[in-house]
């Protein structure tokens, strides 16, 4: 069976301070929970700070992006070692605001993401059609291409350690969630695709989160889904009274 990840995506919010506060809260809320597996994924700038406040403890660090490259000279950038250095066990790559506004593609992504596990920082890719892709009829081209594309190349070990959230973007921010049947339909055919692409036993492995608007109030609805197997989330995320609850779904 798969555990569970639910994993909260701060985007560009939470000063240090802030955050090493946020990061301490949730760590007295979720402490003992054993049956979920918690990651929190601040700014660049605070994941050192958070990795110390939760050294030790059943919630792990993320980062929300990295370059491909170690070191060298590509300014604004920051490697996988280094964030690894600094703390992150995971990273988040391919996130639809990376994709909109800062050029990244599936390309880039598979760059990335074979970095990413060639260093031992877990991944999770995120992939997700727009409104105008699901009102096109075209949600399962756009979703497969961006896992083609997006994980050519890697070995079925290397796809059973790497998390996928399947965020479909009309649902983010926006508080319209997809409804449980809207998003299982969407992992189902994911796993089915890995299957395809790897075998059966990858398929039943790999960890698809959802995305977009979860929230205490939908958080069970969705993760009864046979595929769903987790949640990676923005807004709700962000306070620790929240974030307990969709940890203790
Ligand atoms: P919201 O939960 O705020 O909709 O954000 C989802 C998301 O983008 C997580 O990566």
């Amino acid at each position: 069976m798969r555990t569970p990840v639910i994993a909260g995506n701060w985007k560009m919010n939470k000063t240090v301070a802030e955050a090493v506060a946020l990061a301490s809260e949730i760590k007295e809320k979720v402490a003992g929970v054993e049956n979920v597996k918690i990651i929190v994924c601040p700014v660049f700038t605070a994941v050192k700070s958070v990795a110390d406040v939760l050294k030790g403890t059943n919630v792990k660090v993320g980062a929300q992006d990295m370059y491909w490259e170690t070191s060298g000279a590509y300014t604004g950038e920051v490697s996988g070692e280094m964030l690894m250095e600094a703390g992150a066990e995971y990273v988040i790559i391919g996130h639809s605001e990376r994709r909109q506004y800062f050029g990244e593609t599936n390309e880039t992504v598979n760059k990335k993401l074979k970095k990413a596990l060639s260093i031992g920082l877990k991944p999770i890719v995120c992939i997700g059609e727009t409104l105008a892709d699901r009102e096109a009829g075209t949600t399962e081209a756009v979703v497969g291409k961006q896992v083609k594309e997006g994980f050519v190349g890697l070995t079925a070990e290397e796809m059973k350690g790497t998390i996928i959230a399947y965020e479909p973007v009309w649902a983010i921010g926006t508080g319209k969630t997809a409804t449980a049947e809207q998003a299982e339909a969407v992992h189902a055919f994911v796993r089915n695709l890995i299957a395809q692409l790897w075998d059966k036993e990858t398929a039943d492995a790999v960890i698809i989160q959802y995305g977009g608007s979860m929230k205490p109030e939908n958080v069970a609805s969705l993760l009864a889904q046979p595929d769903i197997d987790g949640g990676l989330i923005g807004g709700a995320a962000l306070k620790a009274d929240s974030f307990e609850k969709l940890v203790k779904f």
